[in-house]
């Protein structure tokens, strides 16, 4: 039996998917397991350079990611995907051939990703500038029962947001908590 799982990270751009997904890596190391993060905006660079954001590029793109994940699953890894995989159907396409994998669904309302927009992306598609943008030109599918949902408007930190994931990993018994940490908590209990 496998120890690895995968953990993917769906939501629009901006909601907080790298976020969480770097602070879940250092924890998860820091439990003992290996980790790899697969980003939607760093395999883009590589493994799925020159794919575009039409629906056929981006299915290709998530694909290829599920094919990773999947891979490193079954070698004991933990993969953690971190991309916007808008459509469902693909996602639970990844999920069938993954096995182990827990979908975390990262939102936050559009008006406060239009709000923040650290790379003007949100701008430039409401201007009518930019075709395609997830969730303003493009759609965009929101999971209908993942393992866990993560409010990033403000609701919980990305501390709390990463911390019920892991919560959700225990019940899965995909991971545990380290021994000291878990006395202590019975002690403040
Ligand atoms: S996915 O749809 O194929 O899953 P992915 O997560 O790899 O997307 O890439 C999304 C990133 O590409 C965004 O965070 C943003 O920085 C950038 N990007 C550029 N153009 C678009 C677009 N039309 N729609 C969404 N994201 C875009």
């Amino acid at each position: 039996m496998t120890t690895g799982f995968t953990i993917w990270f769906t939501g629009l751009s901006g909601a907080g998917k790298s976020t969480i997904a770097h602070l879940l890596e250092r924890e998860l190391r820091d439990r003992g397991h290996r980790v790899e993060v697969l980003d939607g905006d760093v395999v883009r660079t590589h493994l799925s350079k020159g794919l575009g954001f039409s629906k056929e590029d981006r299915d290709t793109n998530i694909r290829r990611i599920g094919w990773v994940c999947e891979v490193l699953t079954r070698n004991d890894v933990v993969a953690i995907a971190a991309a916007i995989s808008p459509y469902r159907e693909i996602r639970d396409e990844v999920r069938a051939g993954v096995g182990r994998f827990v979908e975390v669904y990262v939102t936050a309302p559009i008006e406060v990703l239009a709000e923040r927009d650290p790379k003007g992306l949100y701008r430039k598609a409401l201007a009518g500038e930019l075709p395609n943008f997830t969730g303003v030109s493009d759609p965009y599918e929101p999971p209908l029962a993942p393992e866990v949902v993560c409010h990033t408007d403000g609701q919980e930190t990305p501390d709390q947001s990463a911390a019920k994931v892991l919560d959700r990993l225990e019940e899965l018994g995909y991971s545990r908590r380290p021994v000291a940490e878990a006395a202590q908590a019975g002690r403040s209990a």
